[in-house]
């Protein structure tokens, strides 16, 4: 049983890379992060690089939360996009070496706003020894990158091919372009992808959003000291769903290999990613909120996983989600059944089914009692039970 995966003639030694967002080249630093991430990470994506004459806009603060959705989701307009200067890229140098040294894979993520600037950075990152260039298609927070488009670059299909020709006619890296879930179909976005001439798909970036309003002030959290507010993106485990759904999306439409990102928290978060069909991921919003030590748990949960299930590499169970997934619905067959082991008779799930009107559920010697004749299967009481005390059986 190996970790190991091999992306794109890529070894990651286990299928996490750190994804883009917190990491900068670092220099004399690189070291001791790679170092900290050498056990258990098969890479790093670098922070996206922009022109030394581009500008992203900076705030402070740039990341927000509220109670409820502390550790489970964040809100960020930054930090901005590296300059990519010269001594960035000597910096970019030095981190390639140490990375190497360590076994891990060093990826550059770039954001072009021309044509000359996709090419101009994606061959010094080649020539400064990157494994392979990622395209920034879907900052959420950039108005002025290419063209002017700025966050729909990765929304438009001739767009994204063109600027995956240009990067492709630069350098000789592999060119993973990194989709936006923000569109009507990512399956078509892929297709394009794959046409132009990509090796891989990253996918998602984080979801445009407001993470919430002080309603004692009208004013949305993420907003500066002056009160002005900013629409950016969402990260953290809430925008999972949205991120398996897309990496199925691409799956089903393309042949080319995927890095899952978004939301993933612990080792069952990556078997998700791998399940869907991405054979590795990029933990972002994981790492910056729990450091190199989630890469330890994630390695010791995925492997004794894979132990228990006898499988051998993650191309074992890569995409197995898939003969499950249906678009189509088949008529009512079940109904619920409560375990009155597990029930403590909170009643929760009374309202629930009751006050929607299926009146179906009842409290009788404080444990709950499915009316089967009446019960319509729709599983709103399991959803509410937190006890996970009702499951279904055929009728
Ligand atoms: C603080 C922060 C900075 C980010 N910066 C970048 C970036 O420069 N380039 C990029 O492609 N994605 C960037 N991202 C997006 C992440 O790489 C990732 O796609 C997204 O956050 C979803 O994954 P997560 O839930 O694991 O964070 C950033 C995310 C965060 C939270
Ligand atoms: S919500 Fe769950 S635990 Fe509470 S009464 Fe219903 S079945 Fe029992
Ligand atoms: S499955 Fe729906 S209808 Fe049946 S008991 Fe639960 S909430 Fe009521």
């Amino acid at each position: 049983m190996s970790l190991q995966v091999e992306f794109l003639g890529m070894k990651l030694k286990t299928p996490f890379l750190v994804g883009s967002g917190p990491w900068l080249s670092q220099g004399s630093e690189a070291q001791n992060i790679v170092k900290g991430l050498s056990p258990y990470w098969g890479g790093i994506v670098t922070k996206s690089y922009i022109h030394p004459t581009g500008k992203h806009p900076y705030i402070t603060p740039h990341l927000w939360t509220t109670k409820e959705f502390r550790g489970r989701a964040m809100q960020n307009s930054g930090p901005p996009c590296t300059q990519l200067t010269d001594e960035e890229l000597r910096g970019i140098e030095v981190s390639c070496k140490a990375a190497h040294d360590e076994g891990l894979v060093l990826i550059a993520s770039i954001m072009g706003k021309t044509e000359d600037e996709w090419k101009l950075m994606s061959r010094q990152l080649e020539n400064a020894g990157c494994d392979a260039i990622e395209l920034n298609l879907s900052c959420p927070s950039t108005l002025d990158s290419h063209k002017g488009k700025g966050r729909n670059i990765g929304q438009i299909p001739e767009q994204v091919y063109d600027i995956i020709r240009i990067v492709k006619s630069a350098t000789t890296l592999p060119v993973i372009p990194k989709l936006t879930p923000i569109v009507n179909d990512i399956g078509e976005i892929a297709a394009s992808c794959e046409s132009a001439g990509a090796d891989a798909i990253t996918a998602i970036n984080t979801v445009t959003g407001i993470i919430g309003i002080d309603v004692e002030t009208g004013i949305p959290y993420s907003s500066d000291k002056d009160g002005r507010a900013y629409v950016s993106g969402i990260s953290g485990g809430a925008i999972r769903p949205i991120g398996l759904r897309c990496v199925s999306d691409i799956y089903k439409r393309t042949d080319l290999p995927i890095f899952g990102v978004g939301g993933i928290q612990d080792w069952k978060n990556v078997v998700e990613y791998i399940m869907v069909g991405a054979p590795a991921v990029q933990v972002c919003t994981g790492f910056m909120l729990k450091g190199f030590n989630i890469g330890k748990r994630m390695a010791n949960g995925l492997t004794k996983f894979m132990e228990r299930k006898g499988y051998e590499s993650v191309y074992d169970f890569c995409g197995v989600a898939h003969k499950h997934l249906t678009t189509t619905y088949k008529e009512l067959t079940v109904y619920a059944v409560v375990d009155e082991e597990k029930c403590n008779g909170c009643a929760q799930c009374v309202p629930a089914c009751c006050e929607s009107q299926h009146i179906a559920l009842s409290l009788e010697n404080k444990k709950a009692n499915v009316n089967t004749e009446r019960c319509r299967g729709c599983g709103l009481c399991a959803v509410v039970c937190k006890q996970e005390a009702i499951s279904f059986v055929s009728r």
